[in-house]
């Protein structure tokens, strides 16, 4: 065969998802099961939850990216599955339907680290050369490293609690912006997104959270407990009843987004600077990557536009199909470590999953 074809598999959190992509980039087939709706009537992930959903689907998903490629499995080079980090439920339930694909179509079988995944996709569909920054920013991803190779990654900052999506959902949540007529539909971040367009920033205004720690780490609990704060003495003064939106919602909206671009864009020009004062990142026209959930915001990639702008960077995303959880990223990674000769393994007997 002409060209490498990896079957890429992703369970990590809730979506089932698979791709077979080739080794120039093609993507031949995908297919993803969302689990969203189920999550959202119960507030959040519920790990044993995800796990049923994942096996119910696995098969059919694997499937369907496999007979929409029209390629047959023995023409699969390898087989590339996320083994870490996520659920561990999840996680579990496409390891082991892959270690049985793996033995049964006797492929070499490709680990894959879902964060690395996350980092590398820009060049599926860009010319991105080594090094490069990422910022992953979504509802369970928060971190900031130097991609220097396709296994080399210097992590340069991270959240110290929750991630900037999973904050955004909260104050969504707590908001009752499932009840507004315009955003009932929307993830928690895409409602304060939309409903910040008619707010004003100015009437409300938030401290950015580790203004004095010289690092590049994240936080958002505090920043989530003031906002928090904050609604319930409008709700007060208001005099509504809890469950009922605020007068001053988008105003709210627009400030909770404003605070989160600001937290991320000083968090991220810090990295920068840190790289190129050690000469890790070139002085002009260095890459930085922003992806997840959290960068198809407008607001906060303007932020980080000033920021890019102001450093001599340049700032790209993955298409949004590739900044959420996806097969094709894996078996993109897939291809990136058969290219660069890592990590392949053609004994899966010392990963057999037991999940704790
Ligand atoms: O990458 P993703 O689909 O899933 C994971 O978290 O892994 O990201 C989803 C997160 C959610 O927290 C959602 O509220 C947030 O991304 N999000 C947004 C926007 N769209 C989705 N946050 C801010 N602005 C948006 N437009
Ligand atoms: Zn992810």
């Amino acid at each position: 065969f002409l060209h490498k074809l990896v079957l890429g598999i992703e369970t990590s959190c809730d979506d089932t998802a698979a791709a077979v992509v080739d080794e120039t980039g093609n993507v031949l087939g995908e297919a993803i099961h969302s689990q969203t709706e189920v999550h959202l009537k119960t507030g959040g992930i519920i790990p044993p939850v995800a796990q049923q959903l994942h096996r119910e689907n696995i098969q059919r998903i694997v499937q369907e990216a496999l007979s929409v490629s029209k390629v047959c499995p023995s023409e699969l080079s390898a087989i590339a599955t996320t083994i870490k980090p996520g659920l561990a439920l999840s996680l579990g339930v496409g390891l082991s339907f892959s270690l049985q694909l793996v033995d049964q179509l006797k492929k070499p079988f490709i680990p894959i680290h879902h964060m690395e995944a996350h980092a590398l996709t820009i060049r599926l569909t860009n010319n991105v050369e080594f090094p490069f920054l990422v910022l992953l920013i979504s509802g369970g991803h928060c971190l900031l490293a130097l991609v220097r190779g396709v296994s080399d990654f210097l992590l340069l900052g991270k959240s110290l609690d929750i991630a900037p999506g999973d904050m955004l959902d909260k104050v969504a949540r707590r908001l009752f912006l499932i009840k507004h007529p315009e955003c009932s539909t929307m993830s928690g971040g895409k409602a304060i997104e939309h409903l910040a367009k008619q707010g004003n920033k100015l009437h409300f205004e938030f401290k950015p959270p580790m203004q004095r720690a010289k690092n590049c780490d994240f936080s958002f609990t505090g920043l989530q407990h003031v906002i928090d704060k904050t609604i319930t003495q409008k709700e007060k003064e208001e005099g509504i009843e809890k469950g009922q939106i605020l007068s001053s919602a988008a105003d709210i909206a627009a400030a909770v987004q404003h605070i989160t671009a600001c937290h991320i864009a000083k968090r991220t020009h810090r990295a920068i600077l840190f790289c190129k004062q050690r000469d890790l990142l070139p002085q002009s026209n260095a890459v930085l990557v922003v992806s997840g959930g959290v960068a198809s915001n407008l607001y906060i990639r303007k932020t980080l536009e000033i920021v890019t702008n102001a450093t001599q960077c340049t700032l790209m995303c993955p298409p949004p199909r590739l900044c959420t959880d996806n097969g094709i990223m894996i078996a993109w990674n897939g291809i990136e470590r058969l290219r660069a000769g890592l990590g392949i393994l053609y004994n899966t007997e010392g990963i057999r999953y037991e999940p704790k």
